[in-house]
């Protein structure tokens, strides 16, 4: 049984994980971290991980940018894998994950659903075959709680795109500053927020008199926390520093 430290346990990520570890024999939640300690669930919750010292195999994160730098300062005294699954973080705090990879094994995804995967890879395929002739746009749907925009979701497929076009893209994020048509290399990403949308990604190829949509919607927070929990449960038996992402899990023997 691998035992998960998790980040942000009460909040609404950290609370499907907890729920979904209460009904599986390969992993449970050690302790929780979170802002406030309000138990909802059998184990112990603190806000500073420092106060934990018992036993865990794995760091899970679902919490918020701030969480970071005492998280990863944690893992690193005990040389603990980290999942991180939290987004919106800026560039230092980019640089802090990619300094602490250097120590310890740091798998990150914005999107732990294996749909989300597979639709990066039709993105590349539809890039190569449509090339110049067709313009790019993502569009996201999230839940009216959301903080960052656009999503890291929108983020990771925009950066799939830009590595399969035979241009560098630029992304625009608001265009109603700009009087002026649209340029032929941009790739717009588009926030909509609203309700209890869970998350719906678009991708959508624009060309003369035809257009193609690609995209996928995650009916419940269930995809991420499960696909969570299998990073959690591949990244407790890693031992060395690096980065690891969906494909290390996806194409592993
Ligand atoms: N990678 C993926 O597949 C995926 C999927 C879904 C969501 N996410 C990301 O996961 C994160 C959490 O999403 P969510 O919807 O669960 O958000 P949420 O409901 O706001 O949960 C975040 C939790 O972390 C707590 N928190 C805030 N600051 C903290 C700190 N410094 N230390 C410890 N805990 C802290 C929050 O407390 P308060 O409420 O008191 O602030 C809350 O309980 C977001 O960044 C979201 O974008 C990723």
């Amino acid at each position: 049984m691998r035992r998960i430290l998790l980040s942000g346990c009460n909040g609404r990520m950290g609370r499907v994980v907890s729920q979904l570890c209460e009904d599986n024999r390969e992993v449970c939640v050690a302790a929780g971290l979170d802002i406030k300690t309000t138990k909802h669930f059998s184990y112990p919750v603190y806000a500073d991980p420092m106060e934990y010292g018992g036993r865990a195999d794995v760091a899970l994160d679902f919490s918020l940018p701030s969480s970071l730098t005492p998280l990863l300062t944690y893992c690193k005294n005990r040389s603990m894998p980290l999942v991180i699954a939290t987004t919106g973080y800026d560039e230092a705090q980019l640089a802090a994950v990619r300094e602490a990879s250097g120590s310890i094994p740091i798998f990150q995804s914005g999107n732990m659903s294996l749909g989300i995967n597979l639709l990066m890879d039709l993105i590349r395929r539809a890039c190569a075959v449509l090339g110049e002739g067709f313009d790019v746009e993502i569009v996201e749907r999230h839940h009216n709680q959301k903080v960052d925009a656009p999503s890291g979701t929108a983020l990771m497929l925009y950066n799939a795109a830009a590595g399969a076009l035979p241009y560098q893209p630029a992304p625009v994020y608001d265009r109603h500053e700009i009087h002026a048509k649209r340029d032929r290399h941009e790739i717009g990403l588009h926030a909509v927020r609203g309700g209890t949308v869970v998350g719906e990604h678009e991708v959508i190829f624009a060309g003369h008199h035809e257009v193609i949509t690609l995209s996928h919607s995650a009916g419940s927070r269930e995809v991420f926390a499960a696909g969570a929990l299998r990073a959690a449960r591949f990244m407790a038996g890693v031992s060395r520093p690096g980065r690891y992402d969906m494909n290390d899990l996806l194409n592993r023997g």
